[in-house]
């Protein structure tokens, strides 16, 4: 039954590479698949002394219920106990409270502005974020162990991660010991939204071991707590591709009106990542407070245009929009040489060539792998040929949010 949930999902996604349209639909299988975990564990104390066989979620998705399964339990050997974990919200969250102690979530990376979209599009990307596990008892209190490997603030109030715990704990009226593990990080500062896939995972991932009473948007809200305390500003177009997957537009702040927008098929990015720091707070702060009327027809132009292009699958279109003429003219001046590595990996066949997010990190939108390969090893070139280091990533747009990867009950 998982394998057939599997399937059908899989079959989704190779018609997603032919249909616009398909990713709406395969997100929906992918909620109901969400449960493509990694592992399954028991908590020690239940009366089971068991092994799983397998479980998935859609078999009564209809019902409302997060998960379920059978378990063989070892206690009595010939039977078979059918589980539920995780009813959702109307149908009641007891069941959840009782059996989900701890989760393990994946939220990918993003990349924020998508060039003319500032603070209201973004992406996501295939494979590269974070990873968190969290872990509910009883009490009221917050700890954050870091095995990452990559440096985070000690001081838990410095971390991202706490103002989405409490954020959410206090948009439920709960209180509990919540006890996150940093597994895998993006290195911070890189421009492809390291903190918004730690507070989109931490967010996403309570919300799972509540049961979800919140809703997506609502889960987004609560990780734009975490993107305020790191860049001084709640946007979201780096944490609503983190939570929901695909490239998103922020139709409005107030209230929050996110839009999921078509991915054409094989978009790739090459984002190169050179080892300059660019603080998100001082790239927000070098921008001027109002934007001169011929600027602003530029952009509005431009984002329709990135939208009609999606929406019609001209991917010319969309290359041709992603020119952004409020931030970047002030940006640029972080990342030496950006003029002449633009017309390089344009001439290269890349659709377009913008700062990634607020910096210091570049992207390429390509539409193909190969193209993004070239305009990765260009831009690398680029940046060794001036003497500052870079990492590359060749990344697919990826239609896929944050998701468990894990659960204990
Ligand atoms: N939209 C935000 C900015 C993203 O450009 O400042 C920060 O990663």
């Amino acid at each position: 039954m998982a394998g057939s949930a599997k399937s059908s999902l899989e079959a989704l996604d190779s018609r997603c590479e032919r249909d616009r349209h398909a990713h709406v639909e395969r997100k929906r299988a992918e909620k109901v698949w969400n449960c493509g975990m990694e592992s399954l564990t028991l908590h020690h104390d239940t009366e089971f002394h068991h092994h799983y066989y397998w479980y998935h979620r859609s078999a009564i998705s209809w019902a409302g219920v997060s998960s379920c399964g059978l378990i063989h339990t070892e206690a009595c050997r010939k039977r078979w106990v059918f589980f539920v974990i995780g009813v959702k919200r109307g149908i009641g969250n007891e069941l959840t409270d009782r059996y989900m102690k701890k989760v393990r979530v994946f939220a990918p990376a993003s990349i924020a502005n998508m060039g003319c979209g500032f603070d209201v599009i973004g992406l996501a990307l295939d494979e590269v974020g974070d990873i968190l596990e969290i872990t509910m008892s009883e009490g009221d209190g917050l700890t954050i162990t870091n095995q990452s490997g990559v440096p985070l603030p000690e001081d838990i109030e410095q971390n991202v991660i706490t103002p989405v715990v409490r954020a959410f704990l206090k948009k439920i009226g709960q209180k509990a010991q919540i006890d996150v593990t940093v597994c895998e990080k993006i290195y911070p500062g890189s421009g492809i939204g390291s903190s918004a896939a730690s507070s989109a995972a931490a967010a996403f991932g309570m919300n799972e071991l509540y049961g979800c009473p919140l809703s997506e948007e609502e889960v987004v809200m609560c990780a734009m707590e975490g993107e305020n305390l790191a860049s001084g500003g709640y946007h979201a177009d780096n944490a609503a591709p983190a939570v929901m997957g695909g490239i998103v537009l922020i139709r409005g702040y107030e209230p929050l009106d996110i839009i999921q927008l078509p991915v054409p098929g094989n978009f790739y990015c090459a984002v190169v990542h050179p080892h300059i720091v660019v603080a998100t707070k001082e790239a927000r702060e070098i921008l001027p407070k109002a934007v001169p009327m011929h600027d602003a027809v530029r952009q509005w132009g431009n984002v329709g245009g990135l939208i009609a292009g999606l929406y019609s699958g001209n991917i010319g279109l969309v290359g041709r929009a992603m020119q952004d003429h409020v931030a970047e003219p002030y940006r640029k001046s972080f990342i030496p040489g950006f003029d002449e590595l633009r017309a390089k990996v344009l001439g290269a066949g890349a659709l377009a060539m913008n700062i990634s997010g607020s910096g210091p990190s570049v992207f390429a939108l390509c539409d193909h792998r190969t193209c993004a390969e070239a305009a990765g090893f260009l831009m690398k070139k680029h940046f060794d040929s001036l003497g500052i280091g870079s990492e590359v990533y060749v990344v697919k747009v990826s239609n896929k949010g944050a998701k468990l990867t894990g659960i204990t009950i």
